[in-house]
């Protein structure tokens, strides 16, 4: 089954409550939830007392996206915090498999990501240990960017991987999704898709059903 997974990097922070409210109305089940740390992706966003306060409120899945360099140093916090699973970036540490082992151990489950410059292959020695691969489709660091094609080729590869092992890991891409184009990394493999502009821009509950009906 195909997953929308809202990214909150776009919604209003004024009324983030009201919009996860709406998300989940609409019937989103996935928060996509963007931690960047300013020397990973030039940008910095939200952290642990966020996370940890909506935590509070809601139910619905916390899909924590860490841009962070180092991110074993982190990992195991996200999940005390209250992510459900935490993905952080291959590119980004030299000790995967302890930042793996930190998710896992701390009760959450756990994604690997790769930037769109990263060859997909990089994911494939960890397949068996992971319960999602994430895509980037746009360069880390901003929303609102254009999906890049040239990244749907890699969504194929890894869900050939994943399929010819015979295991059952998701797939999620991030960035650049919109009405017009969400077919195309769904009809790539693309189990999980985040949309942060294309969901909170305008009317949040009318968009994550129109999205949803996509899929
Ligand atoms: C970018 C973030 C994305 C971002 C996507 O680094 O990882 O999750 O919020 O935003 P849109 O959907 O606007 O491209
Ligand atoms: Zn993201």
């Amino acid at each position: 089954m195909n997953i929308l997974s809202p990214s909150i990097l776009a919604a209003d922070c004024w009324q983030l409550g009201q919009q996860i409210e709406q998300v989940q109305r609409a019937g989103a089940r996935y928060l996509h939830i963007d931690v960047m740390d300013g020397i990973f992706v030039p940008s910095i966003s939200f952290g642990m007392p966020v996370i940890t306060s909506l935590r509070k409120r809601t139910d619905i899945f916390f899909d924590v996206h860490i841009m962070i360099q180092e991110p074993e140093r982190y990992a195991a916090q996200f999940v005390s915090c209250g992510a459900d699973m935490v993905t952080f970036h291959l590119e980004a540490t030299e000790h995967v498999q302890e930042t793996i082992d930190a998710i896992r151990q701390a009760g959450a489950k756990v994604g690997i990501s790769i930037k769109p410059g990263t060859p997909v292959q990089a994911a494939f020695p960890w397949l068996e240990q992971v319960d999602m691969v994430l895509v980037m489709t746009v360069e880390p660091g901003f929303g609102g960017q254009k999906y890049m094609d040239s990244c749907t080729e890699k969504i194929r590869q890894v869900r050939e991987a994943i399929t010819e092992r015979g295991l059952s890991v998701d797939v999620e891409i991030d960035g650049g999704v919109t009405l017009d184009n969400i077919s195309v990394p769904l009809e790539a493999g693309a189990n999980v898709i985040v949309a942060g502009s294309a969901v909170f821009k305008g009317d949040v509950e009318a968009n994550v059903s129109a999205l949803m009906a996509q899929m």
